[in-house]
């Protein structure tokens, strides 16, 4: 049964919209207080104030939901992750841990290349079943969607299967899966030192056959010294655009290189970390639809320097919050840990942050007309919490506040 009612909500935060929030109006949350939430068939068909009498037809077929004393939130969605791999890496931890650089373990074999091979050699269902719990986990912290990348075969078999395994998942599991192809995460062994080559790989022998057999509506590169450049990247997207591809960027990461000023001028979803950011990359992202996705665990994680998310609201940027959930700089797929450093060390708001996770990560993904609001004729997908405001979240740290999660 997908028809849901969810009356006398102490606080019902709608985050209403259709499309990113930029600078101040991410404050806005349209919250209403005692509120009702009507799910038919797995869409939303109501929403305003509590009442005695239902606006349906049959309330009989209807699970009837008393939040009084709760605040009831649209489901989160995780808009950047690495959600399909194999083996873990928990000795590099313990070595950054020491004073080693992600970037020093990536050049001796290690890190992306490190669980490359893992991945190669898993096999479907291994894969298959690791993402799975991966996602029931997420799923307990209100995730409703999840972005995810390949990324960790770099050939052409494992890319393709670490798709095939999130086509699968999206259709077995609750939470929604958004696929994105990084097959340029990394330079593969086979191509080191010849970067154009491996991209002219991926945009003959790849990209048409993930069109083909529709396994990722999204291509994101991981833009870095060392690793693709912002002319290789901006090339490689630009290329993917013509294919059909929406975009994605890992941008200016561990070193400044003007990748969110090439997210803009490709017309990119996201640009997504952002730690060195500069003025002009941040002025070319707040006057775009690009939206500035900050993965505050990922600094936390490498000891990094916070991106500067603050800044980069009061320059009226779009920004969304994302765990970036991978083995290597960031294994965590903490929603609470994300809120809690995002308003402790980058400043936002708990306003600023609802709206980074909601409808901001649903323009991330191309998805704001659908999903990321409590809005008549978008999904179904709604949170409740434990307690009766939205402002538990950061406040209660990295704890998870969700006592229930609705999926359509
Ligand atoms: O978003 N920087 C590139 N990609 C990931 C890390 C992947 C890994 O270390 O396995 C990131 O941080
Ligand atoms: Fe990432």
């Amino acid at each position: 049964m997908n028809n849901y009612i969810i009356n006398n909500i102490t606080q019902l935060v709608t985050c209403s919209g259709f499309s990113a929030k930029h600078g101040r109006s991410m404050s806005d949350l349209g919250i209403i207080e005692n509120g009702m939430v009507v799910i038919s068939d797995g869409l939303i068909t109501y929403v305003g104030h509590a009442a005695d009498s239902f606006p349906v037809d049959n309330p009989d077929a209807y699970e009837i939901i008393d939040a009084t004393g709760k605040a009831v939130l649209p489901g989160f969605i995780d808009s950047h992750t690495h959600l399909v791999f194999g083996g873990y890496r928990e000795e590099e931890f313990s070595w950054r841990m020491k004073g080693d650089s992600y970037m020093s373990i990536m050049n001796r074999g290690g890190g992306i290349y490190n669980t490359v091979r893992a991945t190669r050699e898993a096999s479907f269902d291994t894969l298959k079943s690791a993402a799975k719990v991966r996602l029931d986990k997420m799923s307990a912290m209100g995730v409703t969607t999840v972005e995810a990348k390949s990324g960790y075969g770099l050939d052409k078999a494992t890319e393709l299967k670490q798709l095939r395994v999130l086509k699968a998942l999206n259709a077995e599991h609750p939470v929604d899966i958004v696929t994105t192809y990084l097959g340029a995460h990394a330079i593969p062994t086979e191509y080191q030192g010849d970067e154009k080559a491996y991209i002219d790989f991926m945009l003959r022998d790849v990209m048409p056959v993930i069109r083909e057999e529709d396994l990722a509506e999204c291509c994101d590169i991981f833009c870095e010294k060392g690793v693709f450049s912002t002319e290789e990247s901006h090339r490689f997207l630009l290329a993917a655009k013509e294919m059909g591809f929406q975009l994605k960027i890992h941008a200016d990461e561990i070193v400044h290189t003007g990748g969110a000023t090439v997210a803009a001028a490709v017309g990119a979803l996201s640009a997504d970390h952002l730690l060195q950011a500069s003025e002009n990359g941040i002025r070319a992202l707040a006057n775009s639809e690009t939206v500035a996705t900050l993965l505050p665990c990922t600094a936390f994680s490498l000891r990094e320097d916070y991106a500067k998310g603050r800044q980069m609201i009061d320059a009226g940027c779009a920004v969304a919050l994302a765990t970036d959930y991978n083995p290597g700089s960031c294994f965590t797929a903490s929603i609470p840990l994300t809120i809690a450093l995002a308003c402790i060390y980058m400043k936002l708001s708990p306003e600023e942050a609802l709206t980074a996770l909601t409808i901001n990560a649903a323009a991330a993904v191309g998805r704001a007309g659908s999903i990321g609001s409590i809005d008549v004729g978008k999904k179904g997908d709604i949170i409740m919490l434990e307690y009766l405001t939205y402002k538990f979240l950061p406040y209660h740290v990295g704890m998870n506040c969700v006592e229930r999660t609705i999926k359509s």
